[in-house]
């Protein structure tokens, strides 16, 4: 039977690079039926609010959504947009790729890294959200559990055995977190010994951010928590050129979530200026998790033609062109 997929457009530069995407999908061969849902400004203005019941229950019922950017509306009391969805779907691993092209910004060759982070718990659990009456003292509090931590553990040594990876390490601050980033560090070397066939190495988060500077090649697959997994994946990201190259995937036992890192980008949006490559690279995670392998790498080779030859690229990427110009370099390809 046809594969349905749920596409949220998204804010700002959303609707241009998720539609040059479908479009790339379309021409790839893919034949997904796609069922169009509103969530963030659109939604807000369409429905009066921000994530509908409706996309919600879509969301549940094709269990893989391709999902532009959506634009937060800042205070009056909204809860980001993402963190909900995270949350309401328990899409507990956060997979960001990054592959680095030659002729872009990026500032080495040959970079391979898959940032795994675990999103429901950590700094970013939201729990115990306290500030004082004078407002002079604020506390946070952040959770492990040993089932969370297994759990993602677990998730990225089964990803790097299945994609043929060969080392994991595991990012931590236990010597000085002692309980929680502890008991992350204590489930990681239980973890790693279920897998000889993988090389487990650690490493402790503020030295991984200069090794990452100084010699990313060392790195393979990262799995680490909420907040070090965040600003991780984003150091990351600026190695290989910025955030129009990074993808996201936030997945749970019963849905997937295919996403652009960036946000809604509102000083290009509508301007015909976006790098559409982030929510391509998403797209091609989505076809990697659906079994789709063949149709992933025909589109990341396309994607690697037409960034490398430097023909109609986006200015991001050191072009000259336009989101439209980019996608139909790649549609040629294909
Ligand atoms: P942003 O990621 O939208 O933009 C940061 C900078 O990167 C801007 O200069 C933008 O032009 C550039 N940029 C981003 N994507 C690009 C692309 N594909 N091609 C070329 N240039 C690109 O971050 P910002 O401005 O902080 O946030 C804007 C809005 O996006 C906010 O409302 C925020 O809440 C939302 N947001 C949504 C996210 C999501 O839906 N996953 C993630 C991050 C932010
Ligand atoms: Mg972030």
């Amino acid at each position: 039977t046809q594969q349905r997929i749920t596409v949220i457009r998204g804010d700002g530069i959303g609707p241009d690079i998720v539609n040059a995407t479908l479009q790339i999908l379309d021409k790839a061969g893919c034949d997904f039926a796609y069922d169009f849902a509103d969530a963030g400004l659109m939604a807000l203005e369409n429905h009066g609010e921000l994530l509908p019941q409706q996309t919600l229950d879509l969301i549940a019922k094709n269990r893989i959504t391709l999902k532009g950017p959506l634009t937060t509306p800042v205070g009056e009391g909204f809860t980001s947009i993402n963190v909900s969805l995270r949350k309401q779907f328990n899409l507990f691993a956060n997979v960001r790729p990054v592959l680095s092209f030659k002729g872009t910004k990026a500032r080495y060759e040959d970079i391979d890294i898959i940032t795994v982070r675990e999103n429901t718990q950590g700094m970013y659990s939201g729990l115990g959200q306290k500030v004082s009456q004078d407002g002079n003292e604020a506390e946070a509090m952040s959770k492990i559990t040993r089932e969370g931590a297994e759990r993602i553990l677990t998730f990225a040594y089964e990803m790097a055995l299945k994609e043929g990876r060969k080392k994991v390490t595991a990012v931590h601050k236990a010597n000085i977190l002692k309980s929680t980033s502890g008991l992350f560090l204590k489930v990681a070397r239980e973890v790693a010994e279920r897998y000889p066939q993988i090389e487990s190495t650690e490493m402790i988060v503020d030295n991984t951010c200069m090794q990452l500077v100084m010699n990313p090649h060392q790195f393979d697959v990262i799995v680490t928590t909420n907040l070090f997994g965040d600003i991780i994946s984003d150091l990351c990201a600026g190695l290989v050129g910025g955030l129009g190259m990074a993808p996201g995937a936030n997945i749970g036992d019963n849905c997937a979530i295919f996403e652009a890192v960036h946000g809604s980008a509102p000083d290009i949006a509508g301007k015909n200026l976006a790098n559409p490559t982030s929510v391509i690279l998403a797209a091609i995670q989505m076809l990697e998790h659906l079994g789709m392998a063949d149709k992933a790498d025909r589109i990341r080779l396309a994607i690697k033609e037409v960034i490398e030859s430097g023909d109609r690229t986006t200015r991001d990427l050191g072009g000259n062109h336009g989101t439209t110009d980019f996608t139909q370099a790649v549609l040629e390809r294909l």
